[in-house]
């Protein structure tokens, strides 16, 4: 089953602006970043509790120069020393989507370099091959992560569970049929008066919490490799009114009687968010003959998924990002840019055009 294939090296610039980072990267053979530069606007956004996509794309065209300028500088490299650009050409918002393909078309018009575009959930997925400069490797990944691979890609926007038999073969299993992974711990933070963005939040406050403290349920949705996490979010917002008598229920304004009262629905929640991914994940591995399980996107930061995937799961090799490319990077875009070109070696005409609800496969 494990392949072990030789791709010719290449350089590739890869620039991601498909939501709020704004970000930029040079990556070397798809697995090593020799730069990974994010500028992250979570801090602007984050009165409106969410993503505000004028806001964004104003944002995104401020720092997109400065935000190349430094990923190349710190790979002490010039643009005419990478092989290829690599750039987010969807799924996610347009406005954003546009800064960064406009930016990559002049950059590879000027240079004569090939252009490639990404799917922003292909880039997930190679976030997994992709180790930083400086961190070590460790020795069981030398070749990346070993096909069947079956994916579960978390994050702000999708939930998503595909299976990878080969590199750039992608078959949806199934994902979410309503809040993604991310947006439930979001909106979740945000009834429990946690902040955004609501990941972190919520895995701090349930670290004093007791996961087995409230009853919350979960979607399993037999027969289907899908996903749902509204229901799971309205039984926590009908434990918060029954827990504050039904007062204070402005979105942002929810104030639970005690601290441990919101650690034990933090943890709660988190734990049923986990048990299903973890579960489904799991079983479709076993299903599909998966060799091994890749985890990415934002979600996959978090670290009681983590735990509960081990580095191992029923005997298969469970890989993660490096924590810095759990969420968007340019890396994990280089790094899918790079198997498309040193396998498929077929630029993207400079006639495309975004993709702002482009599907995996
Ligand atoms: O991949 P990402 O940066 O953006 C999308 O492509 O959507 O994912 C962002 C999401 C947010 O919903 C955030 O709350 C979630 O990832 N997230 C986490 C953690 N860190 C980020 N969720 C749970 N635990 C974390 N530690
Ligand atoms: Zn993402």
């Amino acid at each position: 089953m494990a392949r072990r294939k030789k791709f010719p090296p290449a350089r590739i610039l890869g620039i991601e602006t498909s939501c709020d980072e704004t970000a930029a990267a040079v990556v070397e053979n798809g697995r090593l970043a020799l730069s990974n530069v994010v500028a992250s606007q979570a801090e602007l956004h984050a009165k409106y509790g969410g993503v505000f996509p004028e806001v964004a794309s104003r944002q995104h065209i401020k720092v997109i120069d400065t935000v190349v300028e430094e990923a190349l500088a710190q790979a002490h490299l010039e643009l005419g020393d990478v092989d290829a650009i690599a750039v987010t050409r969807g799924p996610g918002l347009p406005g954003s989507l546009l800064v960064g393909l406009n930016m990559a078309k002049g950059l590879a018009l000027g240079s004569g370099l090939p252009l490639y575009g990404i799917n922003h959930l292909e880039g997930h997925l190679y976030s997994a091959w992709v180790a930083l400069e400086g961190d070590e490797a460790p020795a069981a990944d030398a070749s990346g992560p070993q096909f069947p691979l079956l994916a579960l890609i978390v994050s702000g926007g999708h939930t998503e569970l595909v299976l990878m038999r080969d590199h750039l073969q992608y078959e949806r299993l199934g994902g979410t049929l309503d809040d993604a992974a991310g947006e439930a711990f979001d909106k979740v933070a945000r009834l429990l008066g946690l902040g955004y963005p609501g990941g972190p939040a919520i895995q701090a406050a349930a670290e004093g919490g007791d996961p087995a403290a409230i009853s919350l349920p979960r979607a399993w949705l037999e027969d289907s490799w899908d996903f749902s996490f509204s229901g799971l979010k309205t039984a926590v917002l009908h434990k918060v009114r029954e827990l504050t008598d039904g007062h204070n229920l402005d979105v942002g304004e929810t104030r639970l009687p005690d601290a441990a009262l919101a650690a034990d629905l933090a943890a709660s929640f988190q734990a049923a968010v986990v048990d299903v991914l973890v579960g489904k994940t799991l079983r479709a591995a076993e299903e599909f003959g998966a060799a091994e399980i890749m985890v990415g996107g934002g979600v996959s930061a978090n670290a009681a998924l983590r735990a509960a995937f081990g580095q191992q799961a029923g005997g298969r090799p469970v890989h993660f990002p490096p924590m810095p490319l759990c969420t968007d990077n340019a890396a994990m875009i280089a790094a899918a840019g790079y198997f498309r070109h040193a396998i498929l070696g077929q630029a993207d005409s400079l006639d495309m055009d975004i993709e702002p609800g482009w599907g995996l496969a």
